[in-house]
């Protein structure tokens, strides 16, 4: 997959339209001519040069000749032709290299709105229907698996959620709940929890210091219905532990005996579980060294086991929404490419590029993004491995 910048190059080289340019590519443009309109609110030839100089982009101003040339417009004189926008771009930037230079900010801008208004056809408001809550709409961006969870929750079967750390994962399941209007219910696991902290616990709360069961969480959503309750990083779980929350996974009722008064819980309508994991439960490995091992009589009861990898789609929909410029996130995408091809034991992952994101708004220089961000703890050969350090 080519990056934005390597398509502005290829645009640049004319060997690809403006029509052929990705909704990335598209963006960097717009966000770059953005940048370099003067106060006239003209953009000059002269900034036009300039970023393409800055960007490695030099070769843009003899392409965009080229394709004035291929489209055919000849001379400064001539009027912009209007319905294909290849055409009337190429006006544009015929324009932009006229001398005396100069060409309308709001020109530019219209083409490229409508270039992206069409790139961005079928991102949001994203809509699905399922049989269960009828029409839904989601206006945040959500993981392209998202839909196939839906409806697997929604035809009733458990799903594990399987994936490196930060693609989304818990998000996700959220995204699930909040779609099929249910209430949220989610189990933090990890090796260090009770069977209490899954179902509930006794406690003094009653007249005289009395004990009363004190349900959990998630015991309330299951027996109350119309919930989604996330079992999540299910893989921290101790195998052992996880066994009091088999029942609930496959029957109709879950029998809690520090409920002694009425330990039988029936399940209410609608309940639906998911659980995250970053391994398929074969245990640590060298990346997630606090994982455990699943029981298989565990594993067996994820009837549906979906993987959440990192999704440039979806990066570039949270790139867009923080603001990050696409610049920014086509060097975090190479990074993380070569770290891959170099088999480091690194991540780089969604949720570093929101934070690098968030750290960019705030004022911190990109090098140093690079090295806190996106690159934190890494030795310098790791760093010179991914084009972060020389
Ligand atoms: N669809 C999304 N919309 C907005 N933010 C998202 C989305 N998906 C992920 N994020 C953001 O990315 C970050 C990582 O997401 P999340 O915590 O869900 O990942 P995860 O896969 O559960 O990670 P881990 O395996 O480490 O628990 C979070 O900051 C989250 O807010
Ligand atoms: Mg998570």
């Amino acid at each position: 997959m080519l990056t934005p910048i390597q398509e502005l190059q290829r645009f640049a080289q004319g060997a690809v339209g403006v029509e052929g340019l990705g909704k990335l590519a598209l963006i960097e443009l717009k966000r770059q001519v953005d940048g370099h309109v003067g106060d006239t609110g003209k953009l000059s030839k002269e900034h036009f040069a300039v970023w393409a100089a800055s960007q490695d982009l030099a070769v843009l101003i003899p392409a965009a000749e080229a394709i004035i040339t291929k489209s055919g417009i000849a001379g400064a004189a001539q009027p912009t032709p209007s319905g294909d926008s290849s055409d009337e771009l190429a006006g544009v930037l015929r324009k932009v290299l006229s001398r005396p230079a100069g060409v309308d900010e709001a020109a530019v801008n219209a083409i490229i709105e409508r270039k992206l208004a069409v790139a961005l056809q079928g991102l949001a408001p994203h809509r699905i229907v399922v049989s269960q809550a009828g029409e839904v709409t989601l206006t945040d961006c959500v993981h392209p698996m998202f839909e196939s969870v839906l409806r697997e929750i929604a035809a009733g079967n458990n799903v594990l959620l399987v994936g490196p750390a930060g693609t989304g994962k818990t998000t996700l399941a959220g995204h699930v709940a909040q779609a099929l209007k249910r209430q949220h219910s989610i189990l933090h696991f990890s090796g260090g929890m009770s069977e209490a902290d899954i179902t509930g616990r006794l406690l003094p709360v009653k007249e005289g210091m009395t004990f009363d069961f004190v349900e959990s969480d998630a015991l309330r959503c299951y027996s109350e219905g119309n919930a989604l309750i996330t079992f999540d990083e299910i893989d921290r779980a101790d195998s052992n532990t996880l066994t009091c929350a088999h029942a609930p996974l496959s029957n109709g009722h879950w029998f809690v005996q520090a409920r002694f008064k009425a330990p039988l819980v029936d399940r209410g309508e609608n309940v639906g579980f998911i659980a995250t994991a970053n391994t398929w439960g074969s245990g640590a490995d060298r990346m997630y060294v606090g994982a455990n091992q699943l029981d298989a009589a565990t594993l067996n009861r994820w009837n549906t086991q979906i993987e959440i990898d990192y999704n440039c789609k979806l990066e570039e929909q949270l790139a867009t929404a923080y603001a990050l410029p696409v610049i920014h996130l086509a060097q975090i995408w190479e990074i993380r490419q070569r770290m891959q091809e170099a088999n480091l034991r690194r991540i780089v992952s969604t949720r570093n590029i929101i934070s690098a994101a968030r750290s960019l708004q705030a004022g911190t220089s990109w090098e140093q993004i690079l090295i806190q961000t996106i690159t934190p703890g890494w030795t310098h050969q790791e760093r010179v491995t991914v084009g972060v350090a020389k």
